[in-house]
């Protein structure tokens, strides 16, 4: 484990089965449908990568790009788009693939934009639900676990951009931003 990591939340291999659990439901659910699957980078890069191979029907893939304003352990609530998709999505069915789902503000406005370009669905695949946390009323349609109000990193979430690569999602220690 590292040296920063208090302990592991979720290990390679729960989130492994969980990610195949959820691939073989969109599976089913998405049938025939062509779904293109937005990441949103960077956090959901590990989920996307790990979920898209574990699905078996045809999906289309592409990115956007958040800000949320602030680079602590907190999200402010403003939030900017950095990169947009590459292609149109009217008639489409949209699925957003995120790492965690905490205030709510990032999908929340993530949602509403790609509502206002006429797809035909936009759901929300997010790996963690920090629920006790929820400021905007919004929830995940398909989600790989329930997460406590802790900090967590790896398997593509970071703190101030470090920890992504960890094959874990861990609780940082919280000696490590509270310096
Ligand atoms: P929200 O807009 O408050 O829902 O925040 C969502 C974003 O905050 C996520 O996409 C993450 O990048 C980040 N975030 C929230 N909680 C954590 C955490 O525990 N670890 C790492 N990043 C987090
Ligand atoms: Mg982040």
């Amino acid at each position: 484990m590292h040296q920063d990591v208090e302990n592991i939340m979720f290990s390679k291999e729960q989130i492994e089965k969980r990610i195949a659990e959820l691939a073989a439901q969109l599976d089913r659910e998405y049938a025939g449908k062509n779904p293109l699957m937005v990441g949103i980078l960077k956090g959901s890069v590990m989920f996307y990568a790990d979920l898209l191979r574990a699905m078996t029907i045809p999906v289309e893939m592409d990115f956007m790009a958040i800000s949320s304003y602030g680079a602590g352990a907190k999200s402010s609530g403003e939030v900017k788009l950095i990169k947009d998709l590459d292609r149109k999505i009217e008639g489409r069915h949209v699925i957003i693939v995120e790492d965690i789902i905490d205030s709510g503000y990032t999908l929340s406005y993530l949602k509403r934009m790609l509502y206002s370009r006429k797809p035909d669905s936009v759901k929300i695949c997010a790996l963690l639900d920090k629920y006790s946390r929820r400021v905007v009323p919004i929830e995940a349609d398909y989600k790989g676990f329930d997460c406590e109000d802790e900090f967590v990193v790896g398997f593509g979430l970071d703190y101030a951009e470090r920890y992504r690569n960890l094959p874990y999602i861990g609780i940082l220690k919280r000696s490590v931003y509270e310096k």
